[in-house]
This record gives structure tokens, sequence and C-alpha cells, in this order.
């Protein structure tokens, strides 16, 4: 696999408007509101750090969570972080293409860094299209006359295609940031050098994001075994008939997750040796953490996997011979319910095998847990790398690869 796209190493920059893409959505405290987290701005501070020291007036896009969720926020703090981290004023503009943001912008000078606001409040960016339609999509029609290059760094995004992410590259100059190329060029040299066996880990609570990438490695026969953490796990305990309880059912309902359930319940019964389930959750009872076997579980919500299915994954993590992991095994973030999550994590980074980690939340606990020197690549994006490793082409490297060989 080649990187055939250009790089920041292709552009003049010197006094040059770009706009960078960048994947900074971090974890948020849900009752303060604060966030837990700059693992993802320090990496893509490199980048615009780079752009910046090049003569670069640099305005930055970026999305916090999504449309309904409690995250679901400004990016004022993440550009106050920003500035922080790089030691250089960032200006922030709560709008993203309307006057204000376009006025910013034209008043930038050399070096200057702007942020606009979370893209994602714009709601024709959460439609996914191709880059021909996002490229006609507002956004696009009115940043992209204003700026000379646009770069993306997301790599965390770019199995979305969404407007900001493949709509720029349609109509303007377009290359990939440091970031983007250095995740690349690790996952493709993972890809190129899989040994078994190979095991993916996969939790969190982006559920169809982990169900695709398993029906696609179940199917090619790339995965030995699948271990199934977080939320993923409880869908899939619920799939193979096990009583979660009504909780844990109506949280499932109320994500309009069901169809996942039906799902699991099919993978199950083609690739049940594979796919391997919890045999014991820890559930949230008056603030404590209380272990229980599947076979008995209350109507208290799952925090965690338990004792003995930890020691169980970390027999086959020590197995492994290449292990993918995405996505925190419990509610990691309270410190009652983040064993299952710390303990994988040591097991991945005192096995020998070759380890990717991905997903913001499992790269934030594993760079706070300070293991990442066991793992061979942590990686900012969880759906993204999962999905390549799992074979997909990913809308945002594409359209970069198009651009770039013009066959637009
Ligand atoms: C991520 O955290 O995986 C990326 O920021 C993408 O977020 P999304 O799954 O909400 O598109």
């Amino acid at each position: 696999m080649s990187l055939d796209f250009y790089t920041i190493d292709d552009l003049d920059l010197d006094n040059k408007t770009v706009l960078v893409r960048v994947d900074i959505n971090s974890p948020v405290d849900p009752s303060t509101g604060l966030l837990l987290d700059d693992t993802r701005i320090r990496l893509h501070a490199e980048t615009i750090k780079e752009l910046s020291n090049k003569g670069a007036k640099t305005v930055i896009l970026a999305h916090q969570s999504r449309p309904g969720k409690k995250d679901f926020t400004t990016l004022k703090q993440h550009a106050e972080s920003l500035s922080k981290i790089l030691n250089k004023n960032v200006d922030y503009v709560d709008d993203i293409f309307g006057i204000n943001a376009r006025n910013s912008i034209k008043k930038m000078e050399k070096t200057d860094i702007l942020l606009l606001e979370n893209v994602r409040f714009y709601s024709e960016e959460i439609i996914a299209r191709e880059p021909k339609h996002q490229s006609k999509t507002h956004l696009i029609e009115k940043l992209a006359p204003l700026a000379d290059y646009f770069i993306n760094d997301a790599f965390a995004a770019a199995h979305r295609s969404q407007a900001s992410m493949v709509g720029f590259a349609y109509v303007m100059p377009s290359a990939a940031g440091r970031i983007m190329e250095k995740e690349l060029k690790a996952i493709y040299n993972a890809m190129d050098n899989v040994q078994r066996p190979c095991i993916y880990i996969l939790g969190g609570v982006k559920v169809d994001d982990s169900i695709m990438v398993m029906e696609n490695v179940l199917e090619k026969g790339s995965a030995d075994f699948i271990l199934t953490t977080g939320l993923v796990a409880n869908i899939f305990l619920w799939g193979s008939g096990i009583n979660i309880g009504k909780y844990n059912k109506n949280f499932i309902k109320n994500k309009d997750y069901c169809e996942f359930v039906k799902k699991s319940k099919k993978l199950l019964k083609k690739y049940g040796d594979k796919i391997i389930i919890p045999k014991d959750i820890a559930v949230c009872k008056e603030n404590k953490r209380i272990e229980f076997s599947v076979d008995n579980i209350p109507n208290n919500p799952i925090y965690d996997i338990g004792t003995d299915t930890i020691k169980e994954y970390a027999g086959y993590v020590m197995q492994a011979k290449t292990l993918f992991a995405n996505g925190p095994a419990g509610v990691f973030e309270k410190e009652e319910f983040n064993i299952g999550t710390d303990d994988i994590l040591n097991a991945i980074a005192s096995s020998n095998a070759f380890s990717i980690i991905g997903g913001g939340h499992l790269a934030a606990a594993a760079n706070q847990m300070g293991i990442s020197k066991g793992v061979s690549h942590i990686s900012s994006g969880g759906g993204a790398s999962i999905n390549l490793l799992a074979g997909e082409n990913l809308p945002g490297v594409q359209i970069l690869t198009e651009y770039t060989t013009k066959k637009i």
C-alpha cells in the first residue's frame, strides 16, 4: 500500500491561508462540561505549529461529539487548551462559515491561528455523501474561496464522508497533515505484516463501527478471535440470549441499537467459536462496583467487564501475535470501573505481540497510564483505524489520493 497523496512538504505555505481539518473530539466530564483529556489536541498541535511556523494563516475546522450527546459542545475550551500547548494565541470564533467566521479569516495575518466553531453544529455536515455532493454544501462554498489550500489531518474522522472531510479536496489543492501521514504509515505497515493469531478487542459505545469491522474481518478470516467489551459486549450478551436486565436493555433500545442485537445473533450463530463474550460483569449499584456472573445480571447499569473475564481475556492477549484494540472496556472515567480497561491495556503493553490501540478514549487511557512504550502504535482513530485494518477505504483518505492523482 502506498501513501499516494500530497503532504505539507509539497506546499508553499508562506502567507497562504490554509484550512486544516483536525480531530480534537475529546472526552468531556458530563457533570462539569470540562475537557478531561488533551491527547488529540496535543497531537494535532504538531501539524498546526508547523503550518504557522511556515508562515501560513491557519484556519482550523473540527468537531466535538455528535448532536444529541452530552459532550456535543463548543470548541472554546479546545482553543484555550491549544493556545496553552502551542504557547501562542489561538483565536476562536463561535461561527463556522457565517459572516463572523469569514471576516475573522479575512483579517488574519501571517502565522495567525483561528479555530472555527464545532462543524457539526451545522446540520448539513452530519449527512454522509459523495465528495461531489459535499463540495456543493454551504460550508465548502463559503470557505473554499477564502483559502489557498486544504489540509486534512483528521485521521480519526477519515471514515466519515462528511462535508468538512471530503468536500474541500474536491474543489481545491489539498494535502495530508502530519498526523494523517503518520497514522497511515503505521497502519499500512501493520497490515503488511500481520502475524497470527490476530486478535481484535472491540469495546466502547460506537457499536456501529465495531459490528461492521467484525463482519468484515470474520468474513475474510483475518481475525482469529474477537474479544468483546464495553457496550459491544452487552449487545452480544443480549444477542446470545442472556438476560442483561431491564436497565441495560432500555439503554440499548434508547440508543436505537436493537438492530445490532439482531446482527449479533447472526454473527454468533456463524462465528460463535471466534466471538468471545464476557462470563462476568460489574454493575454500578448504589455508586459501588459489584460483580455478577452473566447468568445473574441484576437490573443495574453494567459499567465494566468482571474479574474472571479480565483474566480470560488477558490469556488471549498473551497468546496473540497481532492485537488490535478499540474502545474502553467500561466506564473508565469512574475509578471503580476502570479495572477492565486498565488491566487489558496492561496486558497488551506487556505482551510481545505487535499491537495497535485506537479510539480517543482508549488512547487517552493508555497515555494517562503511561504505558505507551509497550504498545506498537497508539492511534488517534478508533473507527478509522479499525475500518482501515478491516480493509475498508477511508473516504477522507481516498479523496486526497484522487486529488493528487487528478482523478477528479
Ligand atoms: C472519533 O472519536 O472516533 C472521531 O472523532 C469520529 O467521531 P464520530 O464517530 O462521532 O464520527
